[in-house]
């Protein structure tokens, strides 16, 4: 009803999402927020690992994260794809390439995330299943400091698409049209399963399940290669 929707919610709601999610999560929470003014939100942003130790400390009401390994007792449901793409410099000679072979890949500077970093055990697990190994350049604990590198041209890089705008108006970064990708993985959102979940965050949880539809204009996600704009500063 809509007494209901218009501030009779209230109440704090303790979010924790892994690092790549920051890049829509706040625009959910905007949406949420204003449809329910009631509630307060505070967004805790770390790794993956990171997020699993609060997860199974039942530490927050929600979490966004990739899949959660079986050891953790928590309820999870899948709400968004997460697409992991090859990331280039606009002008590197590969991003006119089309099928690049993955050890075409192997062969340029990769910029790697952070242990603890659930894109880098992605990336890793994609490489070695296919029997190759990355020439790791360099190590860094944030997807806004890879993009700047991979634009600045010291290597490639693998980040999820969700790191992209569209909106910015110069391209300095091109996605590589790659064999085998983009490696499709998915967000779910999870709550520790002894969790007695409030009516605020049940509340945020039905609206997730719509995510889909609410962030259809906000995402690269329908570009397949080419150039794409390097999203705002951390
Ligand atoms: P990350 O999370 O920030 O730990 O890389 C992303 C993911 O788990 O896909």
């Amino acid at each position: 009803i809509a007494s209901d929707m218009k501030g009779l919610k209230s109440g704090k709601l303790r979010l924790a999402v892994v690092t790549t999610a920051k890049y829509f999560v706040p625009r959910l929470l905007g949406m949420f927020c204003q449809k329910y003014p009631g509630i307060d939100v505070a967004l805790k942003v770390t790794n993956r690992e990171h997020i699993l130790e609060r997860l199974t400390g039942n530490q927050d009401d929600l979490y966004i994260l990739g899949q959660i390994p079986d050891a953790v007792d928590a309820v999870a449901e899948i709400f968004l794809d997460n697409q992991l793409v090859v990331l280039a410099s606009a002008d590197h000679p590969l991003a006119t390439e089309k099928k690049i072979p993955i050890k075409r890949i192997c062969d340029e500077p990769f910029i790697m995330r952070e242990p603890g970093s659930g894109t880098r055990i992605a990336t890793e697990l994609f490489f070695s299943k296919h029997n190759k190994k990355l020439k790791v350049r360099m190590e860094l604990g944030s997807n806004e400091a890879i993009k700047q590198t991979v634009a600045g041209r010291l290597g490639i890089a693998v980040l999820s698409r969700h790191t992209l705008a569209l909106d910015a108006q110069i391209g300095q970064l091109a996605i590589l049209d790659v064999e085998g990708f983009p490696i499709e993985r998915h967000w779910y959102f999870a709550y520790s399963s002894g969790k007695q979940l409030s009516i605020v965050a049940q509340t945020f949880l039905s609206y997730l399940r719509q995510a889909n539809n609410l962030l259809d204009n906000m995402t690269c996600r329908h570009m397949t290669s080419g150039h794409c704009p390097l999203l705002e500063n951390e």
